[in-house]
């Protein structure tokens, strides 16, 4: 017995009409392994006369997100809109009305979650948001249920395609980062305007959701320490694989020994034998460190209309499931936590400095290093190309306290022998 469902669909854009198609073309398909017939409902959109795929009925689309919202026809709402308002008063009407949501909106549930949560939980009724980080990487279900009863130690994730995607093009062809980033915008990866992917604005959002969901903390986009790649050069790359290392922007999210929490997103120097290092051009992929389960890691596309509406359907027969079961999946509470400032972290660091090659410098600069505990592991000296005195010296660190490798790095600046202190990397699992 076949139970139809009608799911109202707010904006057509790529996830929007991607969701669109997979619903039409796989309607049987669904409807033979759940017992749902998801059906199409109205559609909102700003323009109706656009050019849609041909999977899209013309004759379900509208201009008023609101009269979908308020259909009595329509069971379920999914939002691909995106961005705060109108999204968020669209969802916490439909919530209220008792419709379960499905939403891919990460700026929405990094920034407002916890009130949109709430507002689920008081309706008794399901917002789910797979598609929200890792696009169609079904992480959030993974974390929420499989992992429910796990002590999660950390979470590090590649979790921005276009970003790994210009450092791939770095890497692998030593394309410099406006190279990289010129072919990336060309093929439609990155925006015109990059800046939300490049200087990590996106993966900060995707972090605070990671730590919500991983540790059940109350974490939002602006708790999230958060470094781009931008300043990041192609010497920087070629040192890094002379030293066994690749560079990835990274979103971690980590619980310490005294339960406070750190979530950040930069580029590290990830080792090349570690699983993260072989995620390449724009997939994503999530490391889990568990206590119990130990290592475990998720790979696919981030991103995407079609890959992104395959999560929200999965979230869309949950959601119908429950519905029709006259209940609601599990509720998130996230509680108050404890972040840890980036000032008090430890790690190994990878420094770049530019100094005068002359007897006695390197005895200045290790002093410098010194007098700030933070201690060498490795170094490699280059002469720089244009010759003329200089040298370029890169150091890796053992562990050493942001906030001491940061007075370091006041104390090299004042010191004459250095003329420039080039990128400083923070290096995983050391
Ligand atoms: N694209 C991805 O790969 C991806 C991956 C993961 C998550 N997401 C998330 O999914 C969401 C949608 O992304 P997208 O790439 O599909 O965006 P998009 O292509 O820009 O589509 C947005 C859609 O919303 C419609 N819209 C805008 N304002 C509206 C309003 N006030 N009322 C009704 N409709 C409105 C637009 O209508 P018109 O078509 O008429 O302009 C368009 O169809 C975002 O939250 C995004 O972060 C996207």
């Amino acid at each position: 017995v076949e139970d139809s469902v009608r799911v109202g669909i707010l904006g057509c854009g790529n996830v929007g009409s991607a969701l669109v198609t997979i619903l039409t073309r796989d309607a049987d398909v669904i409807a033979g392994r759940t017992g749902l017939r998801l059906e199409v409902g109205p559609v909102a959109v700003r323009s109706t006369t656009r050019e849609r795929p041909s999977a899209v009925d013309r004759r379900l689309l509208t201009h008023d997100a609101g009269a979908v919202v308020a259909d009595p026809s329509v069971d379920v709402i999914v939002e691909v809109i995106g961005g705060i308002e109108p999204a968020r008063t669209l969802i916490l009407t439909a919530l209220k009305a008792g419709k379960p949501v499905v939403t891919a909106n990460k700026e929405l549930i990094a920034n407002v979650g916890q009130e949109l949560f709430e507002a689920a939980a008081s309706a008794g009724v399901d917002l789910l948001f797979e598609a929200a980080v890792g696009g169609g990487i079904p992480l959030i279900r993974l974390l929420r249920e499989s992992l429910a009863g796990e002590r999660i130690r950390r979470v590090t994730g590649i979790v921005n395609g276009t970003t790994n995607f210009i450092l791939t093009r770095m890497t692998e062809e030593q394309a410099t980062y406006s190279e990289a980033l010129a072919e990336a915008q060309q093929l439609g990866y990155a925006e015109r305007d990059p800046t939300a992917d490049v200087e990590g604005y996106d993966a900060g959002a995707k972090a605070a959701i990671l730590a919500s969901i991983a540790f059940g903390a109350r974490v939002v986009a602006g708790d999230v320490y958060r470094e781009g790649i931008s300043a990041i050069t192609a010497p920087d790359i070629a040192f890094a694989a002379r030293l066994g290392y690749v560079v990835k922007l990274l979103a971690v999210a980590e619980q310490l020994d005294d339960g406070d929490l750190a979530v950040r997103v930069h580029p590290a120097m990830v080792p090349v034998t570690h699983p993260l290092a072989s995620v390449r051009d724009s997939f994503n992929a999530v490391f889990i460190e568990g206590e119990s389960v130990g290592e475990l890691m998720l790979y696919g596309r981030g991103a995407g209309g079609m890959p992104t509406a395959s999560a929200v359907v999965g979230d869309l027969i949950d959601a119908a499931y429950n519905l029709r079961a006259g209940g609601v999946g599990r509720t998130l509470n996230p509680a108050p936590v404890r972040l840890r400032s980036i000032d008090d972290l430890t790690s190994a660091y990878y420094l770049d400095l530019e100094v005068i090659d002359r007897p006695g410098v390197l005895a200045q600069v290790a002093g410098a290093l010194g007098r700030h505990a933070v201690s060498i592991r490795s170094m490699e000296q280059d002469g720089l190309p244009e010759g003329g005195g200089a040298a370029r010296v890169v150091f890796i660190t053992h562990a050493a306290r942001e906030r001491d490798v940061q007075a370091c790095l006041t104390e090299l600046r004042s010191l004459d022998v250095v003329a420039r202190i080039g990128t400083l990397l923070r290096v995983l699992g050391s």
